[in-house]
Order: structure tokens, then sequence, then C-alpha cells
């Protein structure tokens, strides 16, 4: 994935607003940026490209302008260079186009131009978009920016400017962006925190949508058209809550620290949901004729925490499928099937897929989202969002413990116990509240400093706590680079139990329930074979060579012991000198397959 910004309005620092605006947006991809402004005196595009991360730019002065677009690439098609780096620009180099997916067609694009005596500069699929543009540009800016995306195959979010044009043109069909729409001024881009400083007035972009955004005189006017029959489109001004210093990290080292500490709050403003609402999907789960929980990585582990809440507090059986494996159960779908997607980002193109496949069979979607006004919202037969706020780091934190809250909380509901579980949710969050505080992070961070050199690790867990030794791995993996495997409890004398030797840190994560005794017999045997094991617990016990307590909560206990992993997994990244908001070959959304 990548990110987009683009400005256009009546200051004239455009370029230095893109290169802030883009700086915001950095989690989206950070291993080249650049940008494209239309000069104000000359006119002329400058345009600017680098490789590494934007936020170690150090800035220079540039030239006025009112127009400026930018992007920080995640690279899909073409190794991390400058040339490859976008803004793309056509033959004669007054055309300017970011773009964020992938067109599937361009070997074929390409050939076709090059026939007509195109040069390609860069390996991108993306150069192809602003080539096509110059071929029809005599039809006009506007007609030749249509014509080139008629001819697009793929998903894709395209924001193009050109010399001498006062305007900039977007498309969108599969990946995000939004419009902001300040005073005199409108902002198009991936995601709403790049514009946050400015405006909180957002304008959703459908898919097969294309907007033009002009300027006239000391105003901007902003048109949206759908791309199939060219109509005009009216589009609504949504006020979004969001807050500015929600998207910032403050005083905090790095966005993941934040987010982890943003759980003080997350838990309570997730399972703050309408009553009546949470009884319609709990009405609906109950009468389904087959639940699907579908999600990817952090998100897939959560659903699969899902599938143990409903068998174990509603008696409901659902089945848990990660969603790039989905389309194989198509069998088993029909038009009384519910589909449980849950999402931080609403844009996995593994979930958009596999919502694709269930909507062809008519079964009815449920999403679980954070971003409002996302692709998997916006294609949901009924959607919660989350409430989580601004996720940027990487690793998934808030939003994975949110999404169990609610999950946890429908369950109650579809066992009739919509109010007890409510109740446990509350006192869970406040036990967190007190939990996240300044001397646990020092306790935690003194046994990553016991473990940090180690190259191996193992997490154990049983029932709903074996999803969240599987999550647990995520977490250490991608933030730290040490190569952790999670494990249902019981299966480790299976085979896993041949991989531990003297000092290999083993996490037990454990619930004061009827699976502690035998979870701690499995760290026993983990310890007879040289484990180092680190209880994450409610209680201390003889076999923990370090105890990270965590609170009694019962069956709400993956929420809390996944926390003081996701701690540890923070502390053992800095402590190897890795960036944990920005790990190496991960983009925060996956938007392509
Ligand atoms: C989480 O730490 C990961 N970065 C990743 O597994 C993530 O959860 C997954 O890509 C799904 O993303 P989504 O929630 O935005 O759909």
């Amino acid at each position: 994935m990548c990110g987009i910004f683009g400005y256009l309005g009546n200051k004239e620092n455009s370029t230095e607003m893109v290169v802030e605006g883009l700086k915001r947006l950095e989690y989206r991809g950070y291993d080249s940026w650049g940008l494209a402004s239309i000069l104000q005196e000359k006119p002329a595009i400058e345009i600017v490209k680098k490789v590494g991360k934007i936020s170690d730019f150090k800035g220079k002065k540039f030239a006025k302008s009112h127009i400026a677009i930018g992007h920080s690439r995640w690279a899909t098609h073409g190794g991390v260079t400058q040339v490859n780096a976008h803004p793309q620009t056509s033959e004669k180099g007054g055309i300017a186009v970011v773009h964020n997916g992938i067109i599937e067609n361009y070997q074929e694009l390409r050939e076709e131009l090059a026939q007509e005596g195109h040069k390609f500069k860069s390996e991108t699929d993306t150069e192809v978009i602003p080539h096509l543009i110059e071929r029809y540009i005599e039809l006009g800016f506007e007609k030749a920016f249509r014509k080139a995306l008629a001819r697009l195959k793929g998903r894709f979010a395209i924001v193009v400017v050109g010399e001498k044009q006062e305007t900039i043109m977007a498309a969108r069909r599969g990946s995000p962006m939004i419009v902001g729409k300040g005073k005199d001024e409108y902002f198009v881009a991936s995601d709403i925190p790049a514009f946050l400083p400015y405006t909180r007035d957002v304008m959703y972009i459908d898919d097969n949508e294309m907007l033009i955004i002009k300027k006239n005189g000391e105003k901007a006017e902003i048109n949206f058209f759908n791309l199939k029959d060219n109509s005009e489109i009216e589009k609504r001004i949504v006020e979004i809550d969001w807050d500015y210093t929600d998207a910032e990290k403050g005083d905090f080292d790095h966005f993941m620290l934040k987010e982890i500490m943003d759980q003080k709050e997350t838990i309570c403003r997730a399972i703050n949901q309408d009553t009546k609402e949470i009884m319609k999907v709990a009405e609906r789960i109950k009468g389904a004729y087959g639940t699907f929980l579908v999600g990817c990585g952090t998100a897939g582990k959560v659903c699969m925490a899902g599938d143990y809440f409903l068998s174990k507090i509603a008696q409901k059986h659902v089945n848990f499928v990660v969603a790039s494996e989905f389309s194989a159960y198509h069998h088993f779908l029909t038009d009384k099937t519910l589909m449980v997607v849950v999402s931080q980002s609403g844009e996995t193109a593994d979930v958009l897929e596999a919502m694709e496949v269930a909507k062809k069979k008519g079964v009815q979607i449920l999403s679980l989202v954070n971003v409002e006004g996302s692709s998997i919202q916006r294609q949901s037969d009924y959607s919660f969002l989350i409430n989580a706020g601004p996720e940027k780091a990487v690793a998934s934190t808030k939003a994975a413990t949110s999404q169990l809250s609610l999950l946890l909380m429908i369950a109650y509901a579809v066992a009739g116990k919509l109010e007890e579980g409510r109740k446990l949710l509350i006192e869970s969050a406040s036990k967190i509240n007190d939990m996240l505080n300044p001397r646990y992070l020092t306790y935690i961070k003194a046994v990553a400093e016991k473990i940090y050199e180690q190259e191996n690790m193992y997490i154990i867990g049983k029932g709903e706590n074996y999803p969240m030794a599987l999550e647990s791995a995520i977490k250490i993996q991608e933030v730290s680079y040490i190569h952790a495997e999670g494990f249902a409890a019981g299966e480790l004398k299976h085979g896993p139990i041949a991989l531990i030797e003297g000092g290999v840190p083993c996490l037990v994560l454990l619930s004061k329930d009827e699976n502690y005794q035998d979870v701690i017999n499995n760290a026993v045997e983990l310890k007879s074979r040289g484990g180092y094991i680190i209880g994450i617990s409610p209680e201390n016990n003889e076999v923990f060579d370090q105890w990270i307590k965590v609170p009694d909560v019962n069956g709400a206990s993956p929420i809390v012991n996944i926390i003081p992993v996701q701690i540890l997994a923070y502390y053992l990244a800095v402590l190897r000198g890795k960036n944990p908001d920005m790990p190496r070959n991960l983009a925060k959304s996956v938007t392509v397959k």
C-alpha cells in the first residue's frame, strides 16, 4: 500500500503541506517518496523524488504553489529506486501521476504505447497512466484522464496534475481515497490523518468515481462523477470526530507505544454501541445458517478468538476462516449465511475479495472496522465502528483489543446476557487502565532486557488464549524479527516440544479457568526441556522464571493477556535497534493480494 496526498487551495505553501501530509501517512509506505507541485510563477511542474523515509527529509524551501500532490511508496512493481518513486510522469513531462494499487494490464499497455514511440523510464505499472493521458491530451485534460481510466484494469487510487492546469483530478477503484474540505481548499488523501490539522469535514469517494478540483480565483470547486456513465454525483460532507492529536504520537517515542497506552480508553469506546444494533446482530447470528468469521493477520486471530467466545458463551458454532482461504468454502454459502469480517483498516484486499465471493451467493455481511467510510464498511450490510481512533503503527494493538471486546460483547448478546458481558468488559477496561502504568512498562522492559538477544521464542495458550498465542507470535515477529511461534498448549507434545532447548524464552498465556492446570503442566514440560518460562497470568506459579501479572478478568482474559505481549514486543524491537512503527517488508494496510 502507499500514501497519497494532494492539495489545491488558496495557500501558497502547498508543497510544504504535502510534505507534512505525507509524513502523517508514512505508516502506509516508507521505502521512497515524491511530490509534484504546479509552480505559481512559471507555470511548470516541479518534481522531487527521494529514496528513504520522508521523516528523514530535513526539508528545503519550495517555490510558491497552490497545487501539489505527493506519494509515499511501498514498492510492488519495480525496486526501491528514485526513478520508480512516484510521481510518474508522461513522455513530455507535463503530466504527473501518483497511484496506489496495481494496474493489472500494464504490460499490455506498455507494449502498445512503446509501439507508438513512448519511452518508459521506470519499472512501475503506474508509468503507463501519465503516458496514456498524454496520448489523449488533445481531447483536453479531463477527457484524456477519463479515456486513460477506461483502459486500466486492476485496483487504483490515482491523483493527477498537469502543467498549466489549475486542476487536480483523481479516481478510485478498489484502493482507498477520501476528500477533505477546508475553507476554499480541498485535500485528497489515502487516509484522514493526512489532513486532520486542517479539517474534519470529509467527503467519501466510492469505487468507480472520479473527481475534479479546480481553482477558481481565490476559491476552489469540486465535482464528482460516476465513471460508468459520466453522470455528476452529489456528495455529503461528514464531520468526523477524530482529533488531530489522536493521530500524533505526542510525547511517546513511537506510535506503537502510544497506541498500546491508548488501550486505557479504547475498550470502553469499542463497547459503547447502540444496544438495539447489538441485539439486531445477535438475532442475525442466532438465525443464520452458518456464520463465518473472516479476517487477516491480527484481525484473523481476533476472529479465531471470536469463534471461541461464541462457542463458550453462546454455545453457537461458527466458522473461522482466514480471508485469503475463504473462497475454498464457497460451496457452503447461501443467502442465509452470515459473514462477520474484522478489519482495522477496512481496506484489506484479501478481505474485500472474500466479501466479493460471499456477495455472489447472497451472503449478508457484518463488519467490525476502525476506519469510517472504508471500503469494507461501505460494502457491508451492517457495520460497527470499533472507535479506537487512528492506528498508525504497523503492528495492530488497540484495534485488536477493541475488536476482541466487541466480539465478546456480541457473544454475550447472542447468549441473551448482554448486560453481563458489558459489565465484564467495563470491569476489564478499568483493570487495564490501572495495569498500564509506568511501573508496569518498566517491569516488562526488564523482562525484554533478559531475552532480547534470543533468536527464537515460543508461546502457548489454550482455549481462547490459543488464538492469543498465535497473535503474540505475530506481534513479536513483525516488530523485533525474532522467530516466534505460537501453539495450542496441548499440541506441544505432538511435535513442537522438539524445538525447545536451553534458555529458549517460552511465553505461557494463562487465565484462571478450567484450562489453568493443563497449561501449567505444559509449562512444566517446557521447563524440563530447558525453556525459560515467562508466565502471563493473574497468579504466580513456581514454574515461572518470570511472572508478568495480569488482572483476573475470567472470560475476557485474551484482551488483558495480549497487552503485556504487545509491550514486550515493543521493547524487544527497541532493544534490538528496530523501529517498531515501520517494520521491514510490511505495510499498515495490505491493499494488494
Ligand atoms: C497486525 O499487527 C498486522 N500488521 C497485520 O496482521 C494486520 O492485522 C492485517 O494485515 C489485517 O489488517 P486489517 O485489520 O487492516 O484488515
